[in-house]
């Protein structure tokens, strides 16, 4: 069986990774790893794919196992350049998850154009030879207020477009975003690619 290692160390995707990985994991043929002790990276790349690769491949140099890595963030079609690919380091860097929120509803005081996507990159660095990437997104708007409940980062002021006539925020809707998510979404698509066309042949490749 192939293994595979996932180089992460935010416990908010960590959480929702290992949620995502034990649905499906009958069909996998694959047992999925997490390493004890991950390089710390600097997100130094100006795309989520340059800064999935680089994750995924000095976790890979690291151990010389096939690797797979996140790169996510909030694009605000009214703030271009502020988060997306930063998304983590928004405003000063003492921030937590809820200064960030607060600084993002602080900017768009005002501002009527509201819509927004979480974009999520995945880089599965097989070997030197072969890297694979898987995209995601979820559209929907910026809230109006923070609520608090499950999730992280800025799930508690994001609404999906599905839920803006509710108006109920991606923090309430935790089994909703286990299915849906720009994450859940570049997973489905690497899974049925992988399930298709490379795990079942996976012991005589590597
Ligand atoms: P990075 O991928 O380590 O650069 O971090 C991405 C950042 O984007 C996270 O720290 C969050 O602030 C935000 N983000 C990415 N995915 C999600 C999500 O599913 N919910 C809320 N915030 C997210």
């Amino acid at each position: 069986m192939m293994q595979l290692y996932l180089a992460t160390s935010n416990p908010g995707k960590l959480k929702e990774f290992k949620e995502l990985l034990a649905e499906g994991q009958d069909e996998d043929n694959v047992e999925f790893l997490l390493p004890h002790d991950l390089p710390d990276v600097e997100e130094t790349e100006e795309t989520l794919q340059g800064n999935a690769l680089l994750k995924a491949s000095s976790c890979y140099n690291r151990l010389k196992l096939p690797s797979f890595a996140d790169d996510s963030g909030l694009f605000v079609s009214a703030l271009p350049g502020e988060l997306g690919v930063k998304s983590a380091r928004f405003g000063d860097k003492t921030l937590d998850d809820e200064g960030r929120m607060k600084l993002l509803l602080e900017k768009m005081k005002g501002i009527e154009d509201r819509s927004c996507y979480f974009a999520c990159v995945l880089c599965f660095y097989l070997s030197k030879e072969e890297q694979f990437f898987f995209e995601g997104r979820l559209k929907g708007e910026v809230a109006h207020e923070i609520r608090k409940g499950g999730g992280f980062g800025y799930d508690g002021l994001f609404i999906p477009e599905e839920y803006k006539s509710e108006g109920i925020h991606l923090s309430e809707l935790s089994d909703w975003k286990k299915k849906n998510s720009h994450r859940a979404l570049a997973f489905s698509f690497a899974r049925k690619f992988f399930q298709q066309n490379y795990w079942k042949r996976a012991e005589t490749i590597l």
